[in-house]
């Protein structure tokens, strides 16, 4: 089918306009070449925010499904979260003590890394700069970063070195609010100053550290979105330099609507909470989306915050993201010296340990047209589904009107073959069971499974479905 170009913007309506008028009158080629370079050069730029460019770039996104999210910076020496400066009202003079305490001395990206991938995570992204200012990244436009700490050093560049170096895409979270910044949130022309500030930046974290993956830019409020930070510019900065670059949808635009301005984002983030059901768009198709959640209930470092998720829990919302068509971002908060906490390190170690037996029903897969069943969630890739027992279940595994649809069922862990079969107890067919319904006789024990408390209680069934 041909693709149209849709002009979405007047004044480009308006330069072909005249110069069709022009061409028409004067029969003239030179404005016949302008012409055609215009529609060329505008359907570059507009034809970069069709939905179906957007779903082949964040096609490798959506293939990925886990990913570690970051929040480090000198928050992590007060340690009681990265709001920490606002929360307390801590003025600017007193919150430099933590820039100067700031001396990562265990900083090692690569150990980083290495956790990452081995808990099954494609992608990292982390805060260059977080709302209090204070950039991990060299920039030249400020004193404030990790260069002038006792670090003496610029911590980005490490990051992307170690993750790149362990196969994992990489990502920057950059934040729009910016504390430490004068000029940020003023009413009169001085904004336009922050603006700038903010832009080159950007522009310094898109043009001095290769290739980069996502951008996940944080956040917009009341009047403070979209081409309140000049977004459109911003993004067509950002464009240039990394077509392929998937960015989140907190600038402010809205990336439902049929034609999403050129900000709008590439994939919606909810953050701490699993959407009830895959997410569409105005038209109803499915966008892309990645659930960021804390591992404990603090983003950055905080010292008192032991509400650690299990690693049954970190699983159980993975497999409901990718039932539903979304992405996991788990984040980490280093502390001040550079180190993952202990627990979060060992419940990451966990969730490794399931995903190295299990990591096919989630890479690459998405919702299966099925009715959500009780005892846990489908996924599905081709002709392939996977059923992820995930919850406390009495009895056999019922898998409701498959009966004569599946070819073969194997437990993905281990590739035993599990008996399809009528639930054997003679007391319960008829009336109990539906007439297409067929069992997995023998992947639980009959009398009903233990409460899950660990990852390897999650049993998860292939389906090879017939043709
Ligand atoms: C919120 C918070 C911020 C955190 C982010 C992660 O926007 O302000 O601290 O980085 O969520 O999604």
């Amino acid at each position: 089918m041909a693709k149209c170009i849709k002009i979405r913007n007047f004044d480009t309506f308006l330069f072909i306009y005249l110069h069709l008028l022009l061409l028409f009158k004067k029969n003239n080629m030179k404005h016949l070449f302008i012409l055609l370079f215009s529609i060329v050069s505008s359907s570059m730029i507009f034809g970069q925010n069709t939905y179906e460019a957007r779903q082949t770039r964040t096609e490798w996104f959506r293939e990925a499904r886990f990913g570690m999210f970051i929040h480090w910076g000198i928050y992590a020496v007060p340690a009681r979260g990265e709001w920490v400066k606002n929360r307390e009202n801590i003025s600017t003079e007193n919150y430099q003590q933590y820039f100067d305490a700031f001396d990562p001395v265990d900083y090692n990206p690569a150990e980083w890394a290495k956790l990452a991938k081995k808990a099954g995570m494609k992608y990292a992204v982390i805060t260059a700069k977080h709302h209090d200012g204070f950039c991990l990244f060299d920039s030249k436009y400020t004193d404030y970063k990790a260069t002038k700490t006792l670090a003496r050093r610029d911590l980005i560049r490490e990051f992307v070195d170690a993750f790149r170096a362990e196969g994992l895409k990489v990502g920057f979270y950059y934040s729009l609010l910016d504390w430490y910044q004068p000029n940020f949130e003023r009413k009169d022309e001085k904004f336009d100053e922050y603006i700038d500030y903010m832009h080159k930046q950007v522009e310094e974290l898109v043009t001095n550290y290769g290739k980069i993956d996502i951008l996940w830019f944080d956040y917009s409020y009341g009047e403070y979105r979209g081409e309140k930070w000049k977004a459109t510019k911003l993004i067509e900065m950002v464009k240039k330099h990394q077509p392929h670059v998937i960015i989140d949808n907190r600038l402010g635009g809205n990336m439902m609507a049929d034609t999403p301005e050129i900000y709008a984002g590439d994939f919606g983030g909810p953050e701490q909470i699993t959407p009830p059901a895959v997410i569409k768009d105005n038209a109803g198709r499915p966008v892309p989306w990645e659930l960021c959640l804390t591992l404990n209930n603090s983003w950055g470092y905080n010292k008192n915050d032991f509400n650690y998720k299990t690693a049954h829990n970190v699983i159980y919302t993975l497999i409901n993201c990718v039932s539903k068509n979304g992405n996991l971002l788990l984040n980490v908060g280093p502390d001040a010296k550079g180190n993952i906490p202990k627990r979060s390190v060992e419940i990451l170690e966990e969730v490794g340990e399931w995903m190295s037996a299990n990591h096919e029903a989630i890479y690459g897969c998405g919702p299966a047209q099925l009715e959500k069943p009780e005892w846990g969630w489908y996924t599905q890739k081709g002709d392939v589904i996977y059923a992820h027992v995930t919850n406390f279940n009495i009895g056999q595994v019922c898998l409701r009107g498959m009966d004569g649809k599946i070819k073969s069922a194997t437990l993905l862990a281990d590739g035993t073959e599990i008996r399809l079969g009528e639930i054997s107890n003679i007391n319960t067919n008829g009336p109990y069971v539906g007439k297409n319904d067929i069992f997995l006789t023998s992947l639980m024990p009959r009398m009903g499974t233990p409460p899950p408390n660990d990852a390897s209680s999650i049993k998860v069934a292939k389906l090879l479905l017939q043709k």
